[in-house]
């Protein structure tokens, strides 16, 4: 068999960029990194809530295109996206690692400069809030001062949200998407159901990574923090845990009650 040399990348584009650097915006993203304080912490906790804010963002992509999907009554589109928002969650709850080893004393050397800037005013976070049916509207106010983003959250708010395409979905078959729905699907044979309850169980791996990603959440507060007031001006941990303790599409959870 003949031998085929490998061939080297190409090194001479001569241009101001490479085509890398125009693709993606690499000068743009490098640029957005503005530590206030002398703490090197702080470049890691910028650089870990930059990295949610885009896992957020694209997740919102994926569960949107899987309510897309639902509504068209294409059960494997919507599994596809979920699927791949899998992916998207896994890497979102990794991303607490980039902040599992920072101090007490790191973090309170640029809290300070942090302000009132709290993660709970994240729009991106709030989109994927309000898509998981936790419409809470006065929320809305965070952002009355910036019509485009007010505009886009108004919009998933009065919306259907993920759990709510589900239940059209399975009411145009007959079915119902509360705790005894979902029963009476885990139990049948009959195999349009039987895709149903595999579809429930993938909503269960979706839910899973929630709270997943709200625990470390949790943990990390409670390691770097305490139970001091949060900058948002919340109670702080015993806030957070209300929301880690919350169950995520708590129909599928009950139906587990019965079975
Ligand atoms: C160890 C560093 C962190 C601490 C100490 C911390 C602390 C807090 C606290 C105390 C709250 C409650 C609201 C408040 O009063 O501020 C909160 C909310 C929140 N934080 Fe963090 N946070 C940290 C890192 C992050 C990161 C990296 C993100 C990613 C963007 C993030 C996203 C959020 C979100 C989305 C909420 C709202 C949660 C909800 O509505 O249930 N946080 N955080």
């Amino acid at each position: 068999m003949a031998s085929r040399t490998p061939t080297s990348p190409r090194l001479d584009f001569g241009e101001p960029t490479t085509p890398y650097t125009a693709y993606a915006g690499i000068d743009e993203l490098h640029s957005l990194q503005h530590p206030r304080s002398k703490e090197p912490a702080e470049r890691t906790f910028i650089v870990a809530t930059q990295v949610m804010e885009l896992l957020f963002a694209q997740l919102r992509q994926e569960w949107t295109s899987a309510q897309h999907a639902l509504r068209a009554d294409d059960l494997a589109g919507a599994t596809a996206a979920l699927r791949r928002g899998l992916g998207v969650q896994d890497v979102l709850v990794g991303s607490w690692d980039l902040l599992a080893t920072m101090t007490p004393v790191e973090f309170s050397a640029f809290r300070p400069y942090l302000g009132e800037a709290s993660g709970f005013q994240s729009y991106a976070y709030l989109h994927l809030e309000f898509l998981l049916g936790n419409k809470h509207a006065p929320l809305l106010d965070l952002y009355a001062g910036h019509p485009r983003v007010h505009a886009e959250l108004t919009e998933t708010l009065n919306g259907p949200s993920l759990y709510d395409d589900v239940a059209a979905l399975l009411a145009r078959h007959g079915l119902s998407a509360d705790a005894e729905g979902w029963t009476g699907i885990y139990r049948s044979s009959d195999p349009p159901q039987r895709e149903f309850a595999l579809f429930g169980e993938l909503l269960l791996d979706v839910a899973e990574r929630v709270s997943e990603w709200r625990r470390r959440h949790y943990t990390s507060v409670k390691r770097t923090m305490g139970a001091k007031p949060g900058t948002g001006g919340s109670s702080g941990l015993s806030w957070l845990q209300k929301a880690a303790d919350q169950d995520v599409f708590p129909d599928l959870w009950s139906a587990r009650n019965a079975l």
